[in-house]
């Protein structure tokens, strides 16, 4: 028996780093995917494979996750021991990753494995709602990074285009968008937490200019909000790039970054990095009208794709 789960990875359209710091943020996920395929086998073991490597682990020395050498790994034995655990079970399991989302570059690719490899080692026994599937990878997500805000892992098991803040969580923002956005990789592997320290090291230098770039910040999301209600395409762009001269300033962007925004902008509606900068991708906003030109302008100097809002989340197959 084969227990297969699908989940999407995310952009984050305004408001990284600021939301940390309490103003909002507007995510969605994208239709780029990780799939999960669980099994049972014989052996008292959790074998993992996935194209960043492969793992085996001996359940009963997962007591400790500090044995999984391989860091990125730990969230999927935590689940898996978790799950036969509480299924008190004397077999172990094999979970293949298949991932079309390019890792550590800020599009979510290890919560939406999360997400996925929770729903499919789950599946082998029952199948977990949303609700139940979120929980578990959050919490499997924090064996590596702490102070995980869930976001990414709510939006990949909902899907679609959300606004999240510390206080009020998850508001779904009412509307079936069409957009379309070039995710261009600027190829600098950037570590979200040391980046989010920067800006904290940052704010603390600098208090007056970082909370008004907080207003700031919240403004241009207030009419973030406005524009994809309305479709208007070319404001939402130019919030974009407003956004874009925010993270500038904070810190966040680097030599190539500004060079993808600078090519992207002749073209685009509008572009901004995504996610935590100090590398990482750009999204540029496009349409039919403008879509090809973009493409071919960022791919003469980054590896790019399309991408479209996902409406469907975690997906069972
Ligand atoms: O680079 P990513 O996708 O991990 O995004 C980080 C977003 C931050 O706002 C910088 C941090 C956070 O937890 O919200």
């Amino acid at each position: 028996m084969k227990s297969v789960a699908s989940a999407p990875g995310k952009i984050i359209l305004f408001g990284e780093h600021f939301v940390v710091h309490g103003t909002k943020a507007v995510l969605c996920s994208i239709d780029k995917r990780i799939t999960a395929t669980s099994q049972f086998v014989d052996e008292r073991i959790v074998r993992i494979r996935s194209s960043l490597g492969e793992a085996e682990m001996d359940i009963d020395s997962l007591d400790n996750l500090e044995n999984v050498q391989q860091k990125f790994m730990r969230p999927f034995f935590h689940v898996a021991k978790k799950t036969l655990m509480e299924n008190s079970t004397k077999q172990g399991i094999e979970i293949t990753i298949e991932s079309e989302i390019p890792a550590g570059v800020g599009l979510g690719s290890s919560s939406s494995a999360c997400v996925a490899v929770t729903a499919s080692v789950n599946g082998l026994f029952r199948k977990l709602s949303s609700e139940e599937v979120v929980k578990i990878a959050i919490q499997a997500e924090r064996t590596i990074f702490e102070q995980n805000s869930g976001a990414d892992s709510s939006v990949s098991t909902f899907g679609g285009l959300v606004s999240y803040d510390l206080k009020s969580g998850f508001q779904p923002i009412p509307s079936r968008n069409d957009l379309s956005f070039i995710i261009s990789n600027s190829a600098q592997v950037h570590n979200t937490q040391d980046v989010v320290r920067q800006v904290r090291q940052f704010k603390e230098k600098n208090e007056d200019l970082f909370n008004r770039l907080c207003k700031e910040e919240m403004d241009i999301i207030n009419n973030a909000i406005i524009s994809l209600r309305e479709n208007n395409l070319n404001k939402l762009g130019l919030l974009m790039l407003k956004n874009h001269e925010l993270l500038k300033q904070i810190g966040v962007s680097t030599e190539k970054i500004d060079l993808l925004i600078k090519e992207a902008k002749k073209t685009a509606h509008g572009a901004k990095i995504t996610g935590a900068g100090g590398g990482g991708c750009i999204i540029a906003l496009v349409d039919n009208s403008n879509i090809k030109d973009t493409l071919d302008n960022l791919r003469k100097i980054s590896d790019c794709f399309i991408a479209k809002i996902d409406y469907d989340g975690l997906q069972y197959v």
